[in-house]
């Protein structure tokens, strides 16, 4: 994907300000457009200040669950005599989501900064990227990246010179998604099977290795050193709605849609500003009929909804969904919602670990169903028995992947049931008649 070095007036370039451009994948590239001064900086505070500040920011995961990144890491005490390590999670296997992927390929350096930085304010001398396995370019440009940060004493037995011990190793995954819950990873990195564990213990008291661990997202670490260079006051003051969503974020923009990519705007823009001007709204001829605005595991919005929604963590939820990952699927008055519905149900299926029984048969049996539907062989019960099955599956299990596959079934029946009974009463996809005759 090509980016074409200007943006829309209303976009906030701060991780993206660069994409697009080779040099700033380069050391040199980097220092010369301000890079690694904010790890400089914070190589000569203490980490409590470190951690202070991005509490103050209000910086959010960006990875899907849009928790307090400096509430994350002050769990990690100080003082233990334990080793404490950093997860960065580049997993990113979110369908509708790549933004990470991004950040990686053109400035591979913002999140070696970001990483160094953060295990210093957790007191870690280790940091591990955990790639997802699909991401060639990405990980040849992060490994090239690093043997650089360490070439120039950036990283090492004694980070930018300060005598303080910084290590960051990149691995590489085998492309499976559960691998990019937070456990399942730790799992993986130890070389086990990337099997999600039973919390608690939860990471910062029990994580890789047994040890304290902090995971955050790519895009979140990414994030602190500008936070470091330019403030927290600079990061809270970047909000257009909730006090309590700060910053700019990502959202990738994939489906029926004229201008698909990613686009950086500050919290809380409008998202039919979003939909209809940044991104150039339908394509010729064409209505949007749904949204799903963060990623494939959140509830599917109506155009209605997605019209009224402000782009920050409270403004989804107003409109009955959520942020996530930030990945925009978008879906027009060509497409039948129970063919989409089906294939999401069969991703999940495809990557459940199996652990949970509620999840192991709930996403088959849920695909079975759905596809059934599809195809006009479904029954009316079937729609009761895809609720019955989807409330089996939501809160029961290790990790949340079973829920996802439930999200996407319940919003469908809730607002696009008049299509799940077309297919039923038609005994055939009515969309896929209609464009046959
Ligand atoms: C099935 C599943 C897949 C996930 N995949 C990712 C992923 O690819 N990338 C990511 O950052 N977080 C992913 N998460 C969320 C992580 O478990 C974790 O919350 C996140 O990495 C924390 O980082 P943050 O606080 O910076 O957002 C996933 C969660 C689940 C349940």
């Amino acid at each position: 994907m090509g980016y074409p070095h200007k943006s829309h007036p209303r976009e906030t370039p701060v991780l993206s300000k660069h994409f697009g451009d080779p040099e700033a994948r380069t050391l040199a590239g980097w220092r010369q457009r301000g890079g690694y001064r904010a790890l400089e900086q914070a190589l000569g505070m203490a980490p409590a200040d470190i951690v202070n500040v991005v509490k103050e920011s209000g910086l959010r995961g960006r990875g899907g669950a849009g928790f307090p990144t400096g509430m994350k890491w002050s769990f990690m005490k100080p003082g233990d005599g334990k080793p404490h390590y950093l997860c960065c999670n580049a997993d990113e296997s979110e369908p509708g989501t790549f933004k990470d992927r991004e950040i990686m390929r053109w400035t591979p350096h913002a999140l070696i900064e970001g990483c160094a930085l953060g295990a210093h304010a957790i007191g870690a001398e280790t940091a591990y990227i955990y790639i997802r396995g699909e991401f060639t370019e990405p990980l040849q440009v992060m490994e090239a990246a690093v043997q650089e940060a360490y070439r120039d004493g950036i990283l090492g037995k004694s980070a930018m010179g300060t005598g303080k011990r910084i290590d960051v190793h990149v691995h590489k995954g085998a492309g499976a998604y559960i691998c990019g819950e937070e456990t399942a990873l730790m799992n993986s990195l130890e070389g086990r099977r990337g099997n999600p564990r039973i919390k608690p213990p939860f990471p910062a008291v029990a994580g890789l290795f047994g040890q304290p661990t902090t995971i955050n997202n790519v895009e979140t670490l990414a994030a602190v050193p500008h936070i470091l260079t330019n403030g927290a006051q600079w990061y809270k003051d970047m909000c257009l709605s909730s006090p309590k969503s700060t910053g700019s974020k990502l959202f990738s923009v994939c489906g029926n849609i004229r201008k698909p990519g990613n686009y950086e705007v500050t919290m809380g823009f409008p998202f039919k500003e979003f939909l209809y001007d940044l991104c150039g709204g339908p394509l010729q001829g064409r209505k949007f009929k749904a949204i799903i605005p963060g990623g494939s595991s959140v509830p599917i919005q109506t155009v209605e909804e997605a019209e009224a929604t402000l782009m920050d963590y409270e403004g989804f939820v107003a409109q009955g969904t959520m942020l996530g990952s930030g990945g925009v699927i978008v879906f027009d008055d060509s497409q039948c919602m129970v063919k989409q519905i089906a294939r999401l149900a069969r991703f999940y299926a495809h990557e459940s670990c199996a652990q949970c029984t509620q999840c192991r048969e709930g996403t088959a049996w849920t695909t079975r169903i759905l596809e059934r539907i599809e195809h006009g062989d479904g029954t009316m019960e079937d729609l009761d028995t895809l609720m019955e099955i989807g409330e089996n599956m939501t809160g029961k299990t290790i990790c949340v992947l079973s829920d996802s596959c439930a999200t996407p079934v319940f919003s469908g029946l809730k607002k696009w049931r008049h299509e799940f009974e077309a297919h039923i009463k038609q005994k055939r996809c009515p969309m896929r008649a209609a464009v046959a005759a």
